[in-house]
């Protein structure tokens, strides 16, 4: 079969799913990953023969994205920053917006040379953590998951990337011992309530776990105010908080923090115009 037709029958089967633009970005990491194919192969050999073997491994993915399943649980790994990292339906599949929230911190916290003591509250992947220590590399950085299967493939991604992170399988709702004051605390909480799951795709419904996404609707806000009651004690005065937020709760999230001893709070749209980071000194 050529290859051209098999990108038709990707286009057919899949246009219920995704644009035009989506399935030929899919197909394009699926033969990279498979194949190590460039996707320039799509302009200059479009009648490329395929074999049956690697036929039947493309629609086998086709199968798997029929039903939902994301091009990046397929391959097993996604790029984040300038970094590929390992993903199991164990984490979620890390998102540009944390990407945007990863670049504004060290846009504004390399500027001086001092070393920082960082915490990422919320490993997953361990995206944020590994990729603050890659980029500075005299920062100690730590982070926390409750989800022992996503401390297992951080450290997986750590090991790899070469990434010296400090990984503790802990619930932020139960740490009372920290043992050192933070110079940054960095999270991106589950943040979406059960009553928005109707506007939430059924590749993210079906595949990525909800316990890294979903807050009951009665506290939307309770894991930013563990947050806060673990920045009380430590953070040190003139920290740093930077979270990625629900932008429906922008106004009650400004409210939250400035009825505690933070101020000089800044907010940030990301690239779609929508408020997504928020960052808090610690008076
Ligand atoms: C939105 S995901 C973020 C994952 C990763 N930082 C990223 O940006 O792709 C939230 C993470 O918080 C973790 N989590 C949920 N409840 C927690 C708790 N009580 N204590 C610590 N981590 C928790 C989940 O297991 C999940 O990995």
């Amino acid at each position: 079969m050529r290859l051209q037709t098999i990108r038709e029958r990707y286009i057919n089967q899949l246009s219920g799913h995704f644009s035009k633009t989506e399935i030929d970005s899919i197909l394009k990491k699926l033969i990279k990953y498979y194949f190590d194919w460039d996707s320039i192969i799509f302009l200059i050999e479009p009648n490329k023969i395929i074999s049956k073997k690697n036929e039947a491994i493309l629609n086998k993915s086709l199968n798997q994205l029929i039903k939902n399943k994301p091009v990046q649980y397929i391959i097993g790994s996604t790029f984040f920053y300038k970094y590929i990292f390992q993903v199991d339906p164990s984490v979620l599949i890390p998102r540009p917006e944390t990407e945007e929230l990863v670049s504004w911190l060290l846009e504004i916290e390399s500027k001086d040379n001092y070393s920082k003591i960082v915490l990422d509250i919320g490993t997953g992947s361990g995206c944020i953590p590994i990729t603050l220590k890659l980029e500075q590399k005299s920062w100690k950085v730590n982070s926390i998951d409750i989800c022992n299967d996503a401390i297992k493939i951080a450290k997986k991604n750590a090991k790899r990337l070469n990434a010296d992170v400090n990984f503790f399988c802990r619930d932020i709702n139960l740490i009372e011992d920290w043992s050192e004051s933070l110079d940054i605390i960095i999270s991106n909480p589950p943040y979406i309530t059960y009553k928005e799951k109707t506007n939430i795709k059924k590749n993210v419904l079906d595949y990525e776990p909800s316990s890294a996404i979903f807050v009951p609707n009665h506290n939307p806000l309770g894991f930013y105010k563990k947050i806060i009651n673990f920045s009380i004690n430590n953070l040190k005065s003139g920290g740093l908080l930077y979270l990625e937020i629900n932008p429906i709760f922008v106004n009650e999230l400004k409210g939250l923090f400035s009825k505690v001893f933070f101020d000089k709070l800044e907010v940030k749209k990301d690239f779609f115009g929508r408020y997504r980071m928020l960052k808090i000194q610690k008076r």
